[in-house]
């Protein structure tokens, strides 16, 4: 389910740009009867990917691992999202390419912030160099518990359930090292991941 949406939602903002991009361009280029054509024609489906867009970006929110706290690039990405249709709209109506370009930018600039965004959540609380290699309590604390929760359980970003888990001990490693679809891997050590491993298989396995 996670990762459908995930996946509608990259294909809805991808096309929704598409066809942002070639209304700007048209307009800014003062090919204004051009523009109104491919308006008129890509309607329908625009009302489609917007609301799609939309939908898709509030179920994604509510699943983001925030442990209770917003992150402020979150706040700036959903503003500059927010601002630039309002915008759009009252740019377009009036041809005004100044207005136009500045929604173009800030959905595009929004675009970047989701990109950063992805790489950075997840990321661990403190270096993991700072933690004993052997303590994988604290290891899971420090990056595991924002999507996975403290009983394995949370499923934030389509998390799976690590109670739930049948993977062995170095499968689990290996999945923390690599990362595996969604999950980014997880920045530590061969032998801290083999730690967080018996941690989970030890603690979370099965409860
Ligand atoms: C940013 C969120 C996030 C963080 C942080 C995270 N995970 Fe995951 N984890 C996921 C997602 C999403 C999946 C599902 C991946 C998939 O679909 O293959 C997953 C899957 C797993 C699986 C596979 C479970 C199975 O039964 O197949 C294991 C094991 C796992 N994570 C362990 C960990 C451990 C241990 C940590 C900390 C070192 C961690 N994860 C940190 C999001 C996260």
């Amino acid at each position: 389910m996670y990762k459908g949406i995930l996946h509608t939602h990259t294909l809805v903002v991808t096309l929704f740009l598409f066809i942002y991009v070639i209304k700007t361009i048209l307009l800014l280029s003062g090919k204004n009867d051009l523009l109104t054509v491919f308006s008129k024609k890509t309607r329908v489906f625009e009302m489609i990917v917007s609301t799609l867009f939309l939908v898709t970006g509030i179920y994604l929110t509510m699943k983001l691992p925030f442990g209770g706290k917003f992150d402020y690039l979150f706040y700036i990405k959903v503003i500059m999202v927010l601002a630039s249709i309002p915008i759009a709209v009252v740019g377009f109506k009036r041809s005004n390419k100044i207005l136009a370009a500045l929604s173009l930018l800030l959905i595009t600039g929004s675009y970047g912030i989701a990109e950063v965004y992805a790489k950075r959540k997840g990321a661990p609380k403190e270096s993991n160099t700072l933690i004993a290699a052997n303590d994988g309590k604290a290891l899971y604390e420090n990056n595991c518990v924002l999507c996975h929760g403290a009983d394995g359980k949370n499923g934030a970003s389509g998390a799976l359930n690590l109670s739930a888990t049948t993977l062995d001990i170095p499968s689990i490693a290996t999945v923390i090292l690599n990362g595996r679809n969604t999950m980014n891997k997880v920045d530590m050590s061969a032998e801290q991941a083999d730690a967080v491993a018996h941690y989970v298989t030890e603690h979370l396995k099965g409860h």
